[in-house]
């Protein structure tokens, strides 16, 4: 039989039913409600100066990547090709050593920590999680997901590991492997765990059989730009690393980008008939849409626009500061980081700023979006709520 064109294959599909008016107003309503709040978005660290309009078209297809992008799947509407050059990106950005590393785009710096601590507790079954008391926390999730222990070391008041508490409590556990998650970068103060400490730590103690995540959801996209940045890749002896794709890069849906050294990941690959490729995620079904968005907005930046926008956020960060200090208040930030911290004002100040506090602190994040006018307007409020008389 002569083989028939796409057009004729496609001939048939009946049209989708045009959306109610009703339902046309509610979209609409969305999204002016949307934009009112995009006025306000500055306790998040999810950027918002993107525009990916050319893959709309897409819309019209159902794409998916399952399965692993570096195979060939029978699943042919995916986005593999376009995923392979974004972690290749993030390889090369995340200093990882050419051919050793393997890596896919998540659903988020979460399933990334998910991922990297699921490796380690395949390599260390009875290895012992250790994080932070201000690690995000999707890690206490995750280590009751994996069914790992577990123990929760304290955190300095500046957001740091506490790293004698780390110390004594490795030399309590001495028989079973270590698995560290660091932070590079947390959620609330930004800071950054210093990976050349931890691993002097271990050495010190003489462990050899460790695992080290790097929880680098934000910061993973900052360091590379930086002219002196922390200890944050795999040239500083991680064994994975968790990025978050809609964080610095910004992106329209939740995405991320998940690496870990090969041999890690060769130990929990499974090869599955049904989309004929292996089985190397945590999902089986994975966004198709979030690749091309990463991969857009590499090609529209390049690192020099990746670099640029960095400067930007440091130097809107310490406008801020700045502009806190004027009012009286003591707002600071990390080396790197563009996550300002100040003291808690009150509630109606959160609400209206969309910003989480936690315990004392509140914290604004200068993401590219963030314009000096919202800056001005969030200090002069957080003033005036932290100025006010006690009890009024
Ligand atoms: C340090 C840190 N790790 C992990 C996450 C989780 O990332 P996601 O929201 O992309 O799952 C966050 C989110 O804010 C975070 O700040």
């Amino acid at each position: 039989m002569k083989p028939l064109f796409p057009e004729e294959l496609l001939a048939d599909i009946p049209p989708m039913p045009a959306l109610p008016p009703a339902a046309s107003a509610r979209i609409a309503d969305f999204l002016s409600e949307m934009e009112r709040q995009a006025a306000t978005f500055v306790g998040y660290p999810c950027a918002q100066d993107f525009d990916y309009s050319e893959i709309t078209p897409l819309l019209r297809y159902s794409l998916n990547n399952v399965g692993d992008p570096f195979g060939e799947s029978i699943y042919r509407q995916n986005t593999f090709a376009f995923e392979r050059e974004v972690v290749a990106f993030f390889q090369k950005h995340l200093r990882a050593p050419a051919g050793e590393t393997w890596g896919y785009t998540t659903a988020g710096g979460t399933e990334g920590n998910l991922y990297g601590l699921y490796l380690a507790r395949e390599l260390y079954p009875n290895g012992m999680v250790y994080y932070s008391e201000h690690t995000h926390y999707s890690a206490a999730k995750i280590v009751r997901v994996l069914g790992a222990r577990s123990i929760m070391i304290r955190g300095r008041e500046d957001g740091e590991i506490d790293y004698d508490d780390l110390r004594e409590t490795l030399k309590i556990h001495r028989d079973v492997p270590p698995i560290i998650l660091a932070n590079i970068g947390t959620t609330m103060h930004g800071a950054i765990d210093d990976l050349g400490k931890i691993r002097a730590m271990l050495k010190e103690l003489a462990i050899a059989r460790y695992y080290i995540h790097a929880d680098a959801a934000l910061s993973g996209m900052i360091l590379p730009w930086v002219a002196d940045p922390q200890p944050f890749g795999f040239d500083a002896g991680i064994d994975s690393i968790a990025v978050s794709g809609h964080k610095f890069i910004g992106s329209p849906m939740p995405c991320g980008v998940a690496l870990a050294r090969r041999t890690h990941v060769d130990r929990v690959a499974r090869s599955v008939e049904y989309v004929g490729c292996m089985d190397t995620t945590i999902a089986g079904s994975r966004n198709a849409l979030s690749p091309l968005i990463l991969w857009s907005a590499i090609q529209r930046r390049g690192e020099a626009g990746l670099r640029a926008r960095a400067v930007e956020c440091f130097s809107l960060a310490d406008r801020a500061i700045a502009k806190f200090k004027a009012a009286g208040i003591y707002a600071w930030r990390h080396k790197n980081s563009n996550t300002v911290v100040f003291p808690r004002p009150g509630p109606e100040v959160l609400a209206r700023w969309q910003i989480a506090p936690s315990r004392d602190i509140a914290h604004i994040i200068t993401m590219p979006h963030v314009t000096r006018a919202m800056i001005d307007a969030v200090v002069a409020d957080v003033a005036t709520s932290l100025h006010q008389p006690k009890g009024t």
